[in-house]
């Protein structure tokens, strides 16, 4: 029978498929990511792993795997895995696209209304027992409505986020390494060198994938041509943003707020550097988290490796 490792506790309904035809051996926890020896082991045994955007799948875990086919992501980033080497030993490694666009979209739109009103730092207010009174100019933020939005990474989650925006009277710039004209004459948004996007935007949304060309893409330069009164918003990959020059950026009123979902190093302490910022709302990773996309995303995986595992093709190959 052929064997299974699954990086993660995951809901029974999620697995049982899997285990009527396989070999199934799941981590005990929901929380805690198995250590590197750990996956090493387990890759040497088995045919397919389960994993998630918090598992570092390097060339260590690939060459340990001497019967491995499948590496199913539950995700649509595959950062977290060292493609070149998946490659090298003709694996397959599969993702979880489509699935998850409008419930991410959702999420990065909550954070450029959370961040522009400050809703986080007016709760944590509340909640301490600080409010007295009405306050005229108290937690005064950034409209929304009719501001001008730039997406960085016109992808589906991208145009999930310029269709919400057109419900904002905004108008929509975007920078991407392909032109979408016919999005843009379906949905109105303009192509934007990334220079003219920054300093044009009031919210810039960041949606783009890590790659090698996006780490670092928005680094002190970028933040210095963005406005004093722009919020920017990371929903995609912490290292597509300079950690250190956007602490600084928000410290010194560069820009006006920062709503994160992901970090360079995932995850973060309560001591990290950017959650000492009173104008930053921060999230732990959670684009995709709505119940019906996550089972979505799970039945996509399972699918794909059951598939693999039997001779056929997947739906979602990445290679
Ligand atoms: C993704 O799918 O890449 C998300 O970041 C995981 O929730």
């Amino acid at each position: 029978m052929k064997k299974i490792f699954i990086t993660r506790k995951l809901p029974e309904e999620a697995v049982a498929g899997l285990r009527e035809l396989f070999d199934v051996d799941m981590w005990h926890s929901e929380d805690e990511i198995p250590p590197k020896d750990v996956l090493v082991e387990k890759a040497k045994t088995v045919h397919a792993l389960w994993t998630n955007v918090a598992d570092t799948v390097d060339r260590d875990v690939i060459q340990a795997g001497e019967n491995l086919e499948v590496i199913a992501n539950l995700a649509v980033g595959y950062n977290n895995i060292d493609i070149e080497a998946a490659k090298e030993r003709g694996l397959t490694v599969t993702n979880t696209p489509g699935v998850l666009t409008e419930t991410t979209a959702d999420l990065a739109f909550t954070l450029m209304l959370a961040a522009a009103r400050q809703t986080g730092q007016a709760e944590r207010f509340l909640r301490e027992g600080k409010w007295t009174s009405w306050s005229p100019m108290g937690f005064t933020g950034m409209d929304i409505f009719g501001a001008t939005l730039g997406i960085v990474g016109m992808g589906r989650i991208g145009e999930g986020v310029a269709r919400r925006a057109a419900g904002f009277d905004m108008e929509v710039l975007y920078h991407n390494r392909t032109r979408k004209t016919e999005a843009e004459s379906m949905f109105g948004f303009r192509y934007a060198e990334l220079d003219d996007l920054l300093s044009k935007s009031d919210f810039v949304v960041v949606l783009t994938p890590l790659t090698d060309e996006t780490r670092g893409m928005i680094g002190e330069r970028e933040l210095g041509l963005m406005k004093e009164t722009a919020v920017l918003v990371n929903a995609a990959r912490g290292g597509i943003v300079d950690e250190d020059a956007l602490y600084e950026a928000l410290k010194n009123g560069q820009i006006w707020a920062a709503g994160l979902d992901v970090f360079e190093g995932e995850p973060i302490g309560s001591d990290h550097k950017l959650l000492t910022l009173p104008n930053v709302t921060a999230l732990p990773h959670i684009g995709s988290a709505s119940v019906k996309t996550r089972l979505a995303m799970m039945r996509m995986n399972s699918e794909d490796i059951e598939a693999v595992l039997s001779g056929r093709e997947p739906e979602n190959r990445v290679v």
